[in-house]
């Protein structure tokens, strides 16, 4: 246990500088990773936490152009204000950044001189929709038209909101500009390519070298990637709001870095500045490129591929023929899963969230961090509630450690004149029914191994082991004929109330130090630290010794939430439940506006025929998807159908559909689909297929 590393350096994934961060990005990430780099301080190792603003990138674009403001003005607003919420929140970054300072420019740019300079890069034309009124190239969230799954008429270029497929502009029919709304054409464009196939090989090697100490989830996913085979990646778009293409070439003119090349290299353009800030500039490569460092990034699921494919290819790229300036790669990407919020998912674009720097505003940091760490989404999506809030708060932490701590003090001032009035032993620490070598070693893996809520569940174990303790022991009752035992019992739990503040203190800092600070216990675990101790191992034996002096005036650890405390924000989830039913309701009624109006022979035009479904599975990587093969008359024809999560295979078997049997033939997700089968949808979004009754109809045309 507890082997010796030299140096660790952890990252967060860098949010978008585009709305403040809400309660679901500080348990995936944030959280964690201030839980991780605190608990190593505390063992007095070489750590440093590096995160920052990603703020460059189209919906930043989109925002600024809503607002009638610059994209500069959008980032400064929000890089300050998530910079200010986590601060509050206790979570400590050794630096905070932003991509779109000159330090990271200069970076970005020369791992892309590098590898253009290798020839790597590949240069492909394509053809991309261009708005002619806006004289601009749109990339895919700029193009939004109907979803050629489900007839969503605003669905984006990039992903469908309402059935959740993911799509190409081009896939859309009936594509608009959301700049101008026109109609754009296509017209043929150049971007430089990341052959992501060409790393295949080391790619995989690098994932299988870690089978067994990545997540489960981030493996598996991970390696369905490098199962279906690594494509060219454009890593350039034609947008002004970014980092220009560093090339005198006519043909990198308009042209910025993909925000996902920019974005993972902040990684190490923050740590570069945070060296500089710290007077010793070339301090960076210690963490980035010295063997026996160890990185981690810790993410949020959505974002796996790029820190575990992308990421570490430009890094191959970069390290490629080289003798020194060698970057290591992550030794671990501990990837969350989602905590949704009252039962479901947090969702910026529907203002279902809570926003880290208004949660503050009304309750305070540890008891937030607190109950995220108990809904920690290791490997499964949790839900943090209201209810579940309160209940931590009151009964975990204000009934169990803050009644504890708080009793102990209490009583040595009143009856002890404020002082530690016995000498523990080793062996009296040892017989408080907690074993002190499996307890430090469980809480060392926990920490170690990302398992921050059996950390976090673990020190509240000992609150409550030591709660017992205290009671049991019944000290105003014994202090009257016994005084030396009642002398014991409050000596060993000050040492518990020390031990707590170390247990911890990686989940509730800020209480840990107002625990020690109760104790008489001088400067913050913080500055103790910094000298390289170990404070970890301080759990094996008492630490306090006799006669030591408390501070006289205790305090109230934790308040106790009320109902009335939490009503207005249940209230508030209600109101916006209400409102996005509204929405939808009303969106269902305007989808009832009859479309303008055919001729007969429009109408004629459409041939539909009464086909049977010989046989359906699921489309990889598209959820939604069914294919279809489908029997029409002598013909079979194959169909992708939305219908999936409506829908199992078995039952789409043997069905009787109707067939839209002349619509032009398309490409979706790598599959030819020819035709379409018509189905309408009914309540709560039920898909409901049409259905052609009668015998011996297969193949007729319907009319
Ligand atoms: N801003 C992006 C997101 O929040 C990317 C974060 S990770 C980074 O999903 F390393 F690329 F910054
Ligand atoms: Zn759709």
């Amino acid at each position: 246990m507890m082997h010796p590393v030299k140096r660790t350096l952890v990252t967060t994934a860098l949010p978008y500088a585009n709305g403040p961060v809400h309660l679901g990005h500080l348990a995936g990430v944030y959280l964690p990773a201030d839980i991780y780099v605190r608990y190593k301080r505390l063992k007095g190792e070489d750590i440093i936490h590096i995160g920052g603003s990603d703020e460059h990138g189209v919906p930043i674009t989109i925002t600024a152009e809503k607002e009638g403001i610059s994209p500069q003005d959008v980032v400064d607003r929000y890089h300050r204000m998530n910079l200010d919420a986590f601060g509050k929140c206790g979570i400590s970054f050794d630096y905070y950044g932003r991509t779109s300072s000159p330090g990271h420019h200069e970076t970005a740019k020369e791992f892309f001189l590098e590898i253009e300079k290798k020839g790597i890069f590949l240069r492909k034309t394509e053809k991309q929709f261009f708005d002619v009124e806006a004289g601009r190239f749109l990339s895919d969230r700029y193009v939004t038209g109907t979803c050629p799954i489900c007839g969503n008429t605003e669905a984006n270029g990039d992903q469908c909101e309402q059935c959740g497929t993911h799509l190409s502009p081009t896939e859309l029919l009936n594509p608009k500009s959301k700049l101008s709304n026109a109609t754009p054409e296509l017209r043929e464009t150049m971007h430089w390519y990341f052959p992501l196939g060409k790393f295949q090989e080391a790619l995989e090697a690098y994932v299988a070298s870690h089978e067994h100490d990545w997540r489960p989830n981030v493996v598996n996913y991970t390696r369905t990637w490098l199962k279906q085979g690594l494509n060219d990646r454009a890593i350039t778009r034609d947008l002004s709001w970014g980092i220009q293409v560093p090339l005198d070439d006519p043909e990198a003119l308009g042209k910025v870095l993909y925000v996902w090349f920019d974005a993972v290299l902040g990684y190490i353009s923050f740590t570069r500045q945070w060296a500089e800030a710290a007077g010793n500039a070339s301090l960076w490569k210690a963490y980035w490129q010295d063997p026996s460092s160890r990185i981690v990034h810790f993410i949020g699921k959505d974002n796996v591929v790029f820190h575990t494919l992308m990421f570490p290819a430009i890094l191959m790229a970069w390290n490629e023929g080289r003798q020194s300036g060698v970057y290591n790669l992550a030794d671990n990407v501990p990837a969350s899963e989602f905590m949704n919020f009252e039962g479901r998912k947090f969702s910026k674009s529907r203002n279902y969230a809570v926003y880290l720097g208004e949660f503050l505003e009304k309750f305070p940091a540890d008891t937030l961090r607190y109950s995220i760490a108990m809904n920690y989404p290791e490997n499964k999506d949790t839900d943090f509630s209201w209810q579940d809030f309160q209940n931590r708060t009151n009964g975990e932490l204000a009934d169990t450690l803050g009644n504890f701590i708080k009793r102990s003090v209490d009583f040595t001032n009143s009856r002890f004149e404020g002082k530690v009035p016995h000498a523990c032993s080793d062996e009296e620490w040892n017989t408080l029914g907690i074993d002190w070598h499996e307890t430090l070693e469980k809480l060392d893996r926990a920490f170690e191994e990302f398992h921050f809520r059996e950390a976090a569940s673990l020190g509240m174990d000992i609150a409550r082991a030591a709660n017992r303790f205290l009671t049991e022991s019944e000290p105003w009752k014994v202090i009257k004929t016994d005084r030396a035992a009642a002398a014991k019992t409050m000596a060993l739990s000050l040492n518990l109330c020390h031990a707590l503040a170390l247990a911890l203190y990686p989940v509730i800092p800020e209480t840990a130090g107002r625990i020690r600070s109760m104790l008489g216990l001088g400067g913050s675990i913080e500055e103790r630290v910094a000298g390289g101790v170990s404070l970890f191992s301080g759990l094996l034996s008492p630490q306090l010794e006799l006669g030591h002096r408390l501070r006289e005036q205790s305090e109230i650890l934790f308040t106790k939430i009320e109902d009335a405390d939490i009503e207005p924000e249940l209230k508030k989830i209600e109101h916006l439940l209400a409102e996005t039913e509204r929405r939808e309701a009303g969106a269902a009624a305007e989808r009832l506006t009859i479309k303008p109006e055919i001729s007969f022979d429009d109408f004629q035009k459409v041939d539909l025929r009464a086909a049977t479904v010989l046989s359906a599975e699921k489309v990889k990587k598209a959820g939604k998807l069914l294919k279809l093969q489908l029997k029409v008359g002598p013909e079979t024809r194959q169909v992708l159908a939305g219908v999936a999560e409506h829908y199992t295979p078995e039952e789409m078997v043997g069905k009787q559909v109707v067939l839209v049997a002349n619509l032009a033939e398309r490409t979706i997700r790598g599959e030819i689909s020819q035709g379409m089968i018509l189905a309408m949808e009914g309540q709560e979004g039920r898909l409901f297929l049409l259905e052609p009754s009668g015998s011996e109809i297969n193949g007729k045309q319907i009319q």
